[in-house]
């Protein structure tokens, strides 16, 4: 099919971009071709997406004229920055304004931005209710993303900006896992008092994002909003019970002893989780899983999810506490 619409995929070896890239070759009658970045062409994933049709192009973030070569041709692009790699929001503005200068520099018809709220515009740094990180941030990688927004407006670039959510597979890669606490007893811990979560499979992010691109100009411009289901600590540790076969609780912690925990990057979500808790109804109110599921109709719920990944808990392992 010569005339299908080129989408360039950032993170396409990693979780939103990589769910993109699936999504793409898993409909090959859609209408649309990935085109995989990697800094690694080589590398076993970018193979592996080469293997099924993909094309595949050096690209890194760090070098912007590598980014503009990566998006000549394109008809869109999915652009997601890598906080976590470095934890700095400035690297990551510099990150989301490369991208939306290559996306002008290659006039991309349509791209999407996978951003997320500047959270100062809820708790202004005077508020002490939470401490300022890094000096001018209260979520640094919520604040960088938003922040970031304006690039793509500034450059006239044709932008969904995609507010996405916590992913559930934080329990699985990010340390976040029910563990036992000295009780014995296993346990998921977050300062959330009761008050709801949204969550999605991070495979579904990129199934939303295909969504959005099937949708033509009619997302162009606007601010979505995606979450698989929005659900309280209890609710998931009742989801956890049920699929593990092993009683699971909440342990729901203040804001502060959170953020003490320790692990690198424990404040910023520490803050994160206080942003949530505290805005509720803008944030949870924000993420609806029926819009989410119109853009992917195999939107998985919570608990379809982790039945299809319940052998990455092994409770065997879920004593160490560590
Ligand atoms: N965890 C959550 O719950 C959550 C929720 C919402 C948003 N987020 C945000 O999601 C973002 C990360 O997305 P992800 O989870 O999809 O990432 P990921 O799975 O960690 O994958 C990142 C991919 O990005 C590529 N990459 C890293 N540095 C690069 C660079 N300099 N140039 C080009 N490519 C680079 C890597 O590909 P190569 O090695 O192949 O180059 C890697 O495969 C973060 O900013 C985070 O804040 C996370």
């Amino acid at each position: 099919m010569p005339d299908r619409k080129v989408i360039a995929v950032l993170g396409a070896t990693g979780a939103q971009g990589g769910g993109l890239v699936r999504a793409i070759l898993n409909d090959p009658n859609g209408g649309f071709a990935a085109r995989v970045l990697t800094r690694d062409v080589n590398g076993v994933k970018a193979q592996e997406f080469a293997r099924l049709g993909a094309e595949v192009v050096a690209a890194d973030v760090d070098d912007p004229e590598s980014l503009k070569k990566a998006f000549e041709g394109a008809y869109g692009a999915y652009c997601v920055t890598f906080f976590w790699a470095h934890f700095s929001p400035e690297k990551e503005m510099a990150e989301a304004k490369a991208m939306a200068e290559a996306a002008k520099a290659a006039g991309l018809r349509h791209v999407i931005w996978s951003t997320l709220e500047d959270t100062r515009m809820w708790i202004p740094l005077s508020d002490n209710r939470m401490p300022t990180l890094q000096g001018n941030y209260k979520v640094p990688h919520f604040d960088a993303k938003g922040e970031s927004n304006h690039f793509f407006t500034d450059e006239g670039v044709p932008t969904t900006f995609l507010l996405t959510s916590f992913y559930w597979d934080n329990f699985i890669y990010f340390g976040m896992g029910p563990k036992k606490g000295p009780d014995g007893k296993l346990a998921i811990t977050f300062p959330m008092d009761d008050k709801k979560l949204p969550g999605i499979a991070a495979e579904d992010i990129g199934r939303c994002a295909y969504g959005i691109f099937k949708k033509g100009d009619e997302l162009i411009g606007k601010t979505v909003a995606i979450s698989g289901e929005n659900l309280t600590g209890a609710q998931m540790a009742a989801a956890f019970s049920e699929v593990l076969g092993s009683e699971v609780r909440y342990q729901s912690v203040p804001p502060e002893v959170y953020r003490g925990f320790g692990f690198p990057g424990a404040d910023d979500l520490g803050n994160m989780f206080q942003f949530k808790r505290d805005f509720e109804e803008y944030f949870s109110g924000r993420r609806s899983p029926e819009f989410s599921r119109s853009l992917n109709p195999s939107l998985q719920s919570f608990k379809t999810w982790l039945t299809s990944n319940k052998n990455a808990f092994p409770l065997e392992d879920t004593g160490a506490n560590s």
